[in-house]
């Protein structure tokens, strides 16, 4: 039995973040402090992340998220036996800020050094909220990944499709702009749809009459504006109810799609006859309760148990980076001073 304390450092998109996770070998993990430091406002003037301006601000802002973190633990460098950083996929800059700040204390203080993929530290959270065992079945829905995955061990996963164009939440972000809605797209959308009608559109439902368990989104996005444009010229504008009712089509298309390309990654995941059955969603997307509700039916229909981290830990945070580099520190995987960062990085 062995108590490891890990310090993360996240700086992939657009937060800054540190986090203390600690756990002792067989229990569940215990979060110390997890600080976020966000930069929507450095970005909303551009109407996307502009990765110089992210890069800058993760480096001036990684060390002050540091101090927070151990500050808030009630702890110091000494009390740490890693130092855990997400070395890829994201934007370089950003990674290369996060890789060089956990370089630099690894150096100063002899710490070791573990390199942590982005997706993998999604991928692990319902293992540091919810003790999860291997295997389960992962599906990672935000508005920059979209993909199923079957987590069997720290650093062993199975792909088994993805969005091939946009992720869920970069659609809901583009129909929000579409329709002059406010910005995160997803709780906009969503709430207009409530007062719409999912049946007066027909939004297409993309990849279904193909097997397997890719989705794409880009053709929802084109449709709406066909749709839209054909409204405004008959009309000469939207009225509150069309723009309900194209929501409510639009939030019900991706429902359909993801529902039924989850039960074609559940009875995949059936194959490797886990002893009990999970999912476990994450991604900002999995706020979505269209979404949510449907992908529970689709469970109880398949006796799957669903699990969603807390928000919190859905979207990027650094205790997920933290609770990745301590379980590869557990398995005995260090870094050197030449661990490099990497834009690209698949599982
Ligand atoms: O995981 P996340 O915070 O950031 C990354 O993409 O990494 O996800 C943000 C995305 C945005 O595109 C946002 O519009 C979407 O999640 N989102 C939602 C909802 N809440 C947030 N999409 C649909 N319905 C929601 N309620
Ligand atoms: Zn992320």
């Amino acid at each position: 039995v062995q108590t490891l304390t890990v310090l993360g450092l996240e700086s992939s998109c657009d937060d800054t973040a540190a986090a203390i996770v600690r756990q002792t070998t067989g229990a569940k993990a215990e979060i110390l402090s997890s600080v976020v430091h966000g930069q929507t406002e450095l970005h909303s003037p551009f109407g996307g992340v502009v990765p110089e301006i992210a890069a800058r601000a993760h480096a001036e802002k990684l060390d002050v998220c540091v101090l927070q973190a151990l500050d808030t633990a009630g702890l110091s460098l000494k009390d740490v036996d890693a130092v855990a950083v997400t070395a890829g996929p994201g934007l370089i800059g950003g990674v290369m800020s996060g890789v060089m700040c956990a370089k630099g204390i690894s150096a100063a203080t002899g710490l070791p050094l573990v390199g942590v993929n982005h997706l993998a530290g999604h991928a692990l959270t319902p293992r540091l909220t919810d003790n999860i065992a291997f295997p389960y079945l992962m599906l990672l829905v935000s508005g920059g990944h979209c993909q199923f995955l079957i987590a069997y061990g720290p650093e062993h996963f199975t792909r088994l499709g993805g969005t091939i164009d946009d992720a869920p939440g970069e659609a809901f972000d583009k129909t929000a702009r579409l329709l002059g809605l406010p910005q995160p797209g997803g709780p906009s959308v969503e709430a207009e749809a409530r007062a719409g009608d999912p049946k007066r559109f027909r939004f297409p439902r993309p990849l279904l009459d193909r097997p397997g368990c890719d989705l794409s989104f880009s053709g929802l996005k084109t449709a709406l504006m066909r749709m839209r444009d054909q409204i405004v010229n008959e009309k000469g504008g939207l009225k509150r109810q069309d723009r309900a009712d194209l929501c409510a089509g639009f939030q019900q298309a991706i429902v359909d799609t993801l529902a039924e390309k989850t039960r074609r990654a559940i009875d995949l995941y059936l194959e490797t006859s886990p002893s009990e059955p999970v999912i476990a969603v994450a991604g900002g997307v999995a706020a979505n309760s269209a979404i949510r509700s449907e992908l529970e039916s689709v469970c109880a229909e398949k006796d799957t148990r669903f699990t969603a981290p807390p928000l919190a830990l859905c979207t990027d945070n650094a205790a997920m980076i933290a609770y990745a580099g301590l379980e590869r520190f557990r398995t005995g995987a260090r870094d050197g001073l030449d661990l490099t960062a990497r834009p690209r990085w698949p599982l």
